[in-house]
């Protein structure tokens, strides 16, 4: 099956989907310095954890490839950690984004006998290893997460996990990509997703080129899709997972794990190891992403509140571990408690 391309290396520049575009047009944009990059990660054109850490990688190499050949190593190091500090500070909630820039900065500084010119080409390397790992990753994620949901008829997901959130195949959605090539066909519900209605934009657009069968919802009707017994399984992402298992996804995750709660259905998350973070005890000290109130007063143009009422947008919401049944990373099925199951893969 021909997937999209969420982010490819090409042309001398990073090509991207640009997903605020999208579903009326499937166009792509090419990015060609950081500050292309910086605005193209803030502005939700690439999105999703996975994909934002790929992005910013290649956004790094973007912004040191101008320094001179002939630069200084000290020359060279004090770019490399501005433009990291700048690009880090794009989006704040999803770790992947930190993880892959420091991962790149770690490779440089290590790189001691290596010119400038050679570092940027290791640079380069190593932001296209990245890319190539997550679609690894998430492909792993899509097996192990198979032997989960392959007796549900239908799952319930919320936001985009799927390939335009990553690399390819996604983390959520990856099982059911995974199905589709067994032959296994599970029926797809995408809550729309409140504000900028990823669910409903992407998630139901990337299915439905994908030949699976999905039904929009909206946010407000998860509950009556449980009560009627249409969902077996719901199946999120995650922008960052505490080392208790406490995880940080798309705001109103949580409000679906407690209602997948009530009704007895399982309650997965899929992600890379690249979205934990092992230096924070619970999901407390998570930082929450808040948008403008735009979003939610005038959102894609159309004014639905009045101007100058107060909004609280925060992007992301906290689901504490007792809710989630089960984490599926390209290490295999964690189960509680995960304090303990997560050290053991990831430690
Ligand atoms: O604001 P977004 O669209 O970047 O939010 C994306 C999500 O919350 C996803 O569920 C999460 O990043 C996991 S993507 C595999």
């Amino acid at each position: 099956m021909a997937r999209l391309k969420t982010i490819q290396w090409t042309n001398d520049c990073a090509r991207i989907v640009d997903q605020t575009l999208l579903p009326r047009e499937l166009a792509y944009k090419d990015i060609r310095t950081s500050e292309e990059m910086y605005e193209a990660i803030k502005s939700l054109r690439v999105r999703g954890a996975p994909a934002i850490g790929v992005a910013a990688a290649f956004g790094l190499y973007l912004g040191i490839r101008t320094v001179p050949n002939t630069a200084s190593a000290a020359i060279f190091e004090t770019e490399l950690r501005r433009q990291a500090d700048y690009l880090v500070s794009s989006r704040p909630t999803a770790v992947n984004l930190p993880w892959a820039v420091r991962r790149m900065v770690r490779l440089a500084e290590s790189a001691n006998d290596a010119g400038t010119g050679e570092k940027k080409m290791l640079l380069l390397a190593e932001a296209q290893k990245i890319m190539e790992e997550d679609r690894r990753m998430c492909r792993a994620i899509g097996e192990f997460g198979f032997e989960l949901v392959k007796d549900c008829k239908a799952v319930l997901t919320h936001c985009n996990a799927g390939g335009l959130a990553t690399t390819e195949y996604g983390t959520a959605l990856a099982p059911v990509y995974v199905a589709h090539e067994k032959g296994t066909v599970i029926h797809v519900y995408a809550d729309e997703t409140r504000p900028l209605l990823q669910g409903a934009r992407i998630t139901s657009f990337e299915l439905m080129a994908a030949g699976i069968p999905v039904t929009l919802i909206c946010d407000n009707m998860a509950a009556t899709v449980m009560a009627r017994g249409m969902v077996d399984a719901v199946v999120v992402g995650a922008d960052r997972i505490a080392s208790n298992g406490d995880t940080a996804n798309k705001i109103g995750t949580y409000g679906v794990a407690l209602l997948a709660k009530a009704h007895g259905i399982p309650f997965y998350v899929l992600a890379p190891s690249s979205t934990f973070d092992l230096s924070l005890a619970n999901g407390r000290s998570i930082p929450i992403e808040e948008r403008p109130a735009r979003e939610i007063i005038c959102g894609f143009g159309t004014e639905t509140a009045p101007a100058n009422v107060p909004v609280f947008n925060p992007a992301f919401d906290v689901t504490p571990h007792p809710l989630i049944t089960a984490i599926v990373t390209e290490a295999g099925v964690l189960r509680p408690p995960y304090s303990e199951t997560i050290a053991k893969a990831l430690g």
